[in-house]
Formats: C-alpha cells, sequence, structure tokens
C-alpha cells in the first residue's frame, strides 16, 4: 500500500488584543487536514479539496496548501539534492472559511508539515513557518505569521521581528481557558487588512496598545491572569472592524460582564475570543456571547471553548 501521512493544523487566533500582526495562539479545535502521498508526476497535484463547497481550487499554484506543500517540496529537493518527484495532496477543510480563525494558515501549515513529515522531516519547523507563509500571502496579500507560526508550533507565539523573521514561543498559563465565538457570516482577511492599511494612528492609542503588549508578554511569565485579562486591549485597530461585526460592543460586553479575562476580535474577524481561568467560567462566558450575537446582531454562531493548543500541527491516524 502507498504510504500515506494525514496531518492536522489547528485554527488560531491573532493579534489577542494589542499585538496586531505579532500574537497569536493555537486552538484544540477546529482545523484542517491535509493528506499526502509520493506521486511519478512531478511538483504538487491537488486530488481532492472536501469540506469547502466548490470554492476552494485544486489549482495547487492558486490553493494556500499547495503552494505551501510545493515550497517545501522544492526546499528538500533543492537542500537534498533528493529526487522526490512528487506528492498527491488532499485538503480537508474542517473550519469555516473568512472566519478569523486563521482558515488559511491551518491549511497552509498542514500542507506545510505534511510534506515534511512524508519525506522524514528534513526541514525545521522555522524554515516550514516560512513555507507556510507564502500559502498565507495566496490567500490575503500579506505574509503575516501570527496565525501559521501557532498553527506550526502551538502555544502562544510572539513575532518579535519579520525582517529578520524572529519568533518567541511565550509560556502558556495552566489554567488558561480560550473562548471563540464564530458568528455565521463571513468578513474577507484582505478587506479586513485594507481598513486599517487605510488608517492614520495617533501617538496615544499607539502608547496603549505598546503598553499593553509588554503586559500581556509580563504577565504570561509572572502567571498573573488578571494582568493578562486587562491587558487583552487594542486601541488601534479593534475600533475600526468592530463596524464589520453585528452587535459587537454587546457580544464584548456581555463577556465582560460574564466575567472575561478580556475580549477582542479574532484576527479580521468576524470571530470574537475571551479568555476565562476555569472550565465553568469558559462555558458562562461562551453562552452570554452567543447570546448576544443572537439579539444585537441577529446572528447565529458557533463557540469554540478550551484549552491552548501546545502541540501545534501534527500526524494523525485515518479516523482523526
Ligand atoms: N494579523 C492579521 C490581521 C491576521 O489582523 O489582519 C488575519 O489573518
Amino acid at each position: 500500500m502507498t504510504h500515506r501521512v494525514r496531518v492536522f493544523a489547528p485554527a488560531t487566533i491573532s493579534n489577542l488584543g494589542p499585538g496586531f500582526d505579532v500574537l497569536g495562539l493555537a486552538l484544540q479545535q477546529p482545523g484542517d487536514v491535509v493528506e499526502v502521498e509520493v506521486s511519478d508526476k512531478p511538483g504538487v497535484q491537488i486530488v481532492e479539496v472536501t469540506g469547502a463547497g466548490n470554492r476552494l481550487t485544486t489549482d495547487s499554484t492558486q490553493n494556500v496548501a499547495g503552494v505551501a506543500a510545493a515550497d517545501v517540496l522544492q526546499r528538500i529537493q533543492a537542500g537534498e539534492k533528493r529526487a522526490v518527484v512528487g506528492v498527491r495532496l488532499w485538503l480537508h477543510k474542517q473550519m469555516p472559511l473568512a472566519s478569523g480563525l486563521g482558515s488559511s494558515a491551518a491549511s497552509s501549515a498542514a500542507g506545510a508539515v505534511a510534506i515534511n513529515e512524508l519525506l522524514d522531516n528534513p526541514l525545521s519547523r522555522k524554515e516550514l513557518i516560512s513555507s507556510a507563509l507564502k500559502g498565507e500571502y495566496i490567500a490575503s496579500g500579506s505574509a503575516h505569521a501570527d496565525n501559521v507560526a501557532p498553527s506550526l508550533l502551538g502555544g502562544i507565539v510572539l513575532i518579535r521581528s519579520y525582517n529578520p523573521f524572529e519568533l518567541v514561543s511565550l509560556p502558556v498559563p495552566p489554567d488558561l481557558r480560550v473562548i471563540v465565538i464564530h458568528p455565521h457570516f463571513e468578513v474577507e482577511t484582505s478587506l479586513a487588512r485594507a481598513l486599517v492599511n487605510e488608517q492614520r494612528y495617533e501617538l496615544g492609542p499607539v502608547v496603549t496598545n505598546l503598553g499593553n503588549l509588554g503586559a500581556f508578554v509580563a504577565a504570561l511569565y509572572e502567571n498573573d491572569l488578571g494582568l493578562f485579562g486587562r491587558s487583552i486591549c487594542d486601541r488601534l485597530i479593534e475600533p475600526t472592524r468592530a463596524k464589520l461585526i453585528p452587535g459587537f460592543q454587546n457580544v464584548k460586553d456581555a463577556a465582560l460582564k460574564a466575567g472575561a479575562l478580556g475580549c477582542s476580535i479574532s484576527g479580521g474577524g468576524p470571530a470574537v475570543f475571551a479568555f476565562s481561568d476555569n472550565d465553568r467560567g469558559a462555558a458562562s462566558v461562551a453562552q452570554a456571547m452567543c447570546e448576544a450575537f443572537k439579539i444585537s446582531g441577529g446572528l447565529d454562531s458557533k463557540a469554540y471553548v478550551g484549552l491552548i493548543n501546545t502541540r501545534g500541527a501534527h500526524t494523525v491516524t485515518q479516523d482523526t
């Protein structure tokens, strides 16, 4: 039987309040799955995309998983002069598109890790991030790493610098629970980015975000969840993007009233995240947020509640 590798890569929350393009974390669920096997045909051939209706192409030069996979294949062939001919790839979308949950990043990360696993892991995770970023670029016109890095590595990640690329994996407090509510409508990342790219920013909100970004990192090292909650504060991006999300302010108010440790927009939205320090509290926060989306935004939504995923993208069995 042909050797086939199956990889799950998790959804992610990026920005996390004060850290536009520089902070992200990995969720347990949802996520995407990519399967690959060696083929005689050169390059990457996408056999099938499931779970996305007919909305995603099987053209491997335009599909994020295909682009990331092809980049990994090229790096391995160039670096090791190995005569790997090509691969066949299946993408199973198991999460919503244009949700703010890092859908394109999960597909890119799964594609990159799957090829590396198939060929016995010659590339480091950092090299795989570079490949996955090529997929992310195809999707949104921007190579931001705050979704692909946590999807690949797990945990909470800070991008210190893009050029040269350097990231820091931050401590994950054991009691921290994350809540993400996905209202059932879409916001294209390219639109959400265009909106904030057009803005001019005053020094005051920049200073506020800088203070909160520093406090966010300090709180994780100190395991100080009170400080952590207060640091989920974004005066730069949230005010602009909130206008794209019906009922956002009421959803945020409901989360905080239910005891959430901070609340803001997940990535480009429309998903909204919050934190709690216990399971019961997290369930109450999730319920309050879903109700607020229904009442104030007229939107049905789905809640994802759980621990932060510290494993990142990994191989799974056929049944997973
Ligand atoms: N940091 C990015 C943004 C994530 O907010 O535009 C979007 O995927």
